[in-house]
């Protein structure tokens, strides 16, 4: 499906991103495996490599530009191009009212989850404008889409946010060969929520919220990111495509 696509995944050191640049290269793309912390993003390329695939690791914060500059750029002298991306990394704030938020929450949150999107397709698109094109799915969430996550004021802009940078982005290389479309999930067990999820109660509670009774998995986004990277979404672009069991049906 991605057959020797070269493809960027951000906070691909664990859970979604993870499982997600797993998932791209048994699609047959190259993954260059984009992360802040070494060791585990180097497992993560390891583990491609000896799965039969081609990835690489490349240490890089997300919310700062000359961190985002030279990992596109070593990711286009590594293969030679950049087809696609996944822009994935992400951070939450601690749960409380926005009255009790700080200055350096909202900075934070901010900062990776949208500025972050937005440096790196900065990046990103004109690697792909060299090329023929390319394709770019950056990571929302149900929350934004509607705001009943209380509490987590700071996400649930960003993620609203990112949305509509998604919308603008399509729009602005519609006719350049470039999909721009995101993904919106409902509540996910991973590394990043387990401590909460571990609660027997939290997880009833969680599983309560959404229609299907049940929480997604880490596969059910990576396959939809991986579809919608892939030639089978060529006519798929400024969307936000919820993965969330129906959650924002409600
Ligand atoms: N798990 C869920 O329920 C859920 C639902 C909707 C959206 N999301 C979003 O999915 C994405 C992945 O989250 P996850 O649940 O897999 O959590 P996770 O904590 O396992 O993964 C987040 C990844 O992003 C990386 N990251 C954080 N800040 C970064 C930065 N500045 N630069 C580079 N990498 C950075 C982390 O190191 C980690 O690898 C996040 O953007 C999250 O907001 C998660």
């Amino acid at each position: 499906m991605l057959d020797n696509k070269v493809v960027m995944v951000t906070g691909a050191s664990s859970g979604i991103g993870r499982t997600a640049a797993l998932r791209f290269a048994d699609c047959g793309a190259k993954v260059a495996v984009v992360a802040r912390r070494q060791s585990e993003g180097e497992a993560v390329a390891n583990q491609i490599n000896q799965l039969g695939g081609t990835g690489v690791f490349i240490k890089a914060d997300v919310a700062k530009e000359v961190e985002v500059k030279s990992a596109v750029e070593c990711i286009v002298e590594k293969f030679g191009r950049l087809d696609l991306a996944f822009n994935n990394a992400g951070v939450s704030e601690p749960i409380g009212s926005l009255t009790e938020l700080t200055e350096a929450n909202w900075n934070r949150v901010m900062d990776i989850n949208l500025k972050g999107i937005w440096l790196s397709m900065k990046y990103q698109i004109p690697a792909m404008l060299s090329s023929t094109g390319g394709g770019i799915v950056n990571m929302s969430s149900i929350y934004g889409q509607v705001a009943t996550g209380m509490g987590v004021s700071a996400y649930v802009s960003s993620n609203h946010g990112v949305i509509g940078l998604t919308k603008a982005a399509a729009l602005e290389y519609a006719d350049k060969n470039i999909r721009v479309n995101a993904v919106c999930p409902a509540w996910i067990p991973t590394p990043g929520n387990e401590e909460a999820l571990s609660n027997p109660d939290v997880m009833e509670y969680a599983k309560s919220l959404h229609p299907m009774r049940r929480l997604g998995t880490q596969n059910e986004v990576a396959e939809t990111v991986c579809w919608l990277l892939s030639e089978s979404a060529s006519y798929i672009s400024g969307q936000a495509i919820s993965v969330d069991g129906a959650y924002t049906a409600q």
